[in-house]
């Protein structure tokens, strides 16, 4: 697509925000209408009024000066009604585009979160979203701006021919600069908002990663950091408003140049007698204000372009690539068993090197996998894709025989629950946190859940029990703790499949025991599949596939793969060097 067709479709799509409002746009439309006619009668007054002095008739006069008071009274109503409509429209419109943008941050894909920065969605979101209502609201004040230029271009044709040719000189003038303005400005609020990308994307970080600065003493570095950025950012937006200044300069001078013109030409006519004082204090009233009617068409392409680098951005967001709609599925889902099957399956990151290169394996119901592996083996990656996070370039896979990709989303991940390496928690309490796995779960059932993920008793001894609020990443609880209540979601779900990453690596040798022995416990109508670096979490697992290179190495129980795999030897004799090692760490 060529620049200026890019452009005219981002204006199309602006546009189209404001259809739903057209009402309102009309009120506007006719708010200012009224208030450009009020405004356009008063030189006529005013002029009137001049001569009806000069003339000694003081009754034309009072009429006049009535008049004009009327009108002056007139205009701050309409000026009142048409600020509330202005206001109205442009929240309307800012929240509108909010909560567009909002819908597709939710449902946009894995890949995309990987390759934008929060800072930067969050920026879009507040930064940018108001430049759709800005430029409508501008696009609606350009119509009366031009339906005044028109009238009083009548008008003052009218009065003199010849004034209103030297009137227009200024014209091409005023057209050439807003052009100059618009391209430097659009250029310079393009990087001014990728600055604010960096600044939201290194405060949110500041916040999230505040104990990493603590412990790291960073303190210091951070400030210098921000320092650096505010001062990047405060020297582009100066430069913005200097060439809006500048802008703004070019425009009066042009204008003032006009007006000296007209007035040194109107001088002229006077003193020839071909025009009266009044008349011509009417003609500068008019050419003022059709000078600023010329003024508001003319910087409107500057302000569009000012306000296309954040829309461009706002369009951007919501373009990128949203996961299917999650329909409403109008049959009940089908029965999942659970039975998973990988083909061949190859994958790569975006940004990186193959991670699984043919991976083939099942999964069972009825039985736990474990899932052995160096660390970056793709253990993660794997679960990543079952979910369909991620799609795998090559192979297939298949639950219960059919193709994943063939699953409505919500029935997939309805099927399959996951605890993943570094569970998140929302900032609510605990039960609330537990009811976004299955809202309709009773209390019975949360208590059960905890129960079976061996986190009931930590949840008692907490002094405000299930009512207790999490904070962010549900940083109030224990990383041991944290893992076994992630558990307890995934077992509330009341999924076929359960996913765990690394539930235990946190967990005591008791806890370890306990998990394990719930794990064996939900198997019979579960499909379950652990990952454990801890390879005594995974050694009683029904089978165990063991992951090198990007494949699947050997797979079998765990006997059996000690004998038969080098890779999982190497892992287990590692795992009991270390665990001996700490063992005679902890007795001396
Ligand atoms: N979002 C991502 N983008 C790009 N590369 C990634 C991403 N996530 C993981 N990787 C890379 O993919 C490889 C496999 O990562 P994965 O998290 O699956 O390993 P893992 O077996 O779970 O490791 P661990 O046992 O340490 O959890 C690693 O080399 C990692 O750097
Ligand atoms: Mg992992």
């Amino acid at each position: 697509m060529s620049a200026p067709e890019h452009e005219r479709a981002l204006l199309r799509r602006t546009y189209l925000y404001g259809v739903p409002y057209r009402w309102r746009c009309a009120l506007l439309l006719l708010c200012i209408g009224i208030s450009t006619a009020v405004a356009l009668l008063q030189p006529k007054f005013l002029g009137g009024t001049l001569d009806a002095i000069i003339q000694g008739d003081l009754r034309r006069t009072y009429v006049l000066l009535a008049l004009m008071l009327a009108a002056t009274v007139g205009q701050g109503a309409i000026s009142l009604a048409e600020t509330y409509v202005t206001a109205r429209l442009s929240t309307d419109l800012l929240w509108r585009v909010k909560g567009h943008l909002y819908e597709r941050l939710v449902c946009l894909t894995v890949p995309v979160f990987d390759r934008t920065r929060q800072g930067e969605l969050l920026s879009r979101i507040e930064g940018d979203a108001g430049a759709v209502g800005g430029l409508i609201l501008r696009r609606l004040q350009l119509i009366p701006d031009i339906a005044r230029a028109a009238v009083i271009l009548v008008l003052v044709l009218q009065m003199s021919l010849a004034l209103t040719g030297v009137q227009l000189l200024i014209l091409p003038l005023m057209y050439l600069a807003s052009g100059y303005f618009g391209a430097v400005l659009r250029r310079l609020n393009a990087a001014n908002r990728k600055l604010m990308d960096r600044y939201m994307s290194f405060v949110q970080e500041s916040a999230a990663g505040s104990r990493e600065i603590k412990a790291l003493q960073l303190e210091k570095d951070r400030i210098q950091g921000f320092g650096a950025l505010a001062g990047q950012l405060l020297t582009s937006s100066v430069g913005i408003s200097v060439v809006d200044a500048y802008a703004g300069l070019a425009n009066m001078l042009i204008g003032g140049l006009g007006s000296v013109t007209v007035i040194g030409f109107a001088a002229w006519q006077i003193v020839t007698g071909h025009m009266t004082t009044g008349q011509l204090v009417t003609f500068t009233a008019y050419a003022g204000q059709l000078a600023g009617s010329l003024q508001g068409i003319t910087s409107f392409r500057r302000t569009r372009q000012e306000l296309l680098a954040s829309i461009e951005r706002v369009f951007g967001l919501l373009d990128e690539a949203a996961e299917p709609a999650v329909a409403p599925v109008a049959k009940p889902p089908p029965r999942v068993a659970g039975r998973l099957a990988l083909e061949g399956v190859c994958f790569r990151y975006e940004s990186g090197q193959p991670v699984l290169n043919g991976v083939s394996c099942q999964l069972e119901p009825g039985t736990i996998t474990g899932l052995a592996g160096l660390s970056g083996s793709g253990k993660t990656t794997l679960f990543n894709l079952l979910l369909r996070f991620y799609a795998p370039q090559q192979g297939v896979i298949c639950l219960d025989g059919r193709d994943i990709r063939d699953y409505d989303l919500a029935v997939l991940r309805k099927a399959i629950a996951i605890v993943s390496q570094d569970p998140f928690f929302f900032r609510a309490s605990i039960r609330e946190n537990l009811l976004y796995a299955r809202p309709d779960a009773s209390d019975r059932d949360i208590e059960r859940a905890c129960e079976l993920a061996n986190a009931a008793a930590f949840i008692a001894a907490l002094s405000d029990g299930y009512q207790t609020q999490l904070g962010d990443r549900g940083a109030s609880l224990s990383g041991g703790q944290r893992q076994r209540l992630a558990l307890a979601r995934a077992i509330l779900r009341g999924s076929p499949v359960i996913l765990c990453d690394e539930i235990t690596s946190a967990l005591d040798a008791e806890a370890e025991l306990h998990v394990q022995k719930a794990l064996r416990a939900l198997a019979p109508g579960h499909t379950i599949a652990l990952v454990a670096h801890r390879l005594s979490t995974i050694r009683e697992a029904d089978s165990i596939v063991v992951l090198h290179g990007g494949r699947v190495v050997g797979q079998g129980r765990h006997d059996d793969l000690l004998r038969d795999s080098a890779v999982y030897r190497r892992l287990y004799q590692v795992g009991q060097a270390a665990r001996e090692h700490s063992n005679t760490a902890a007795r001396r």
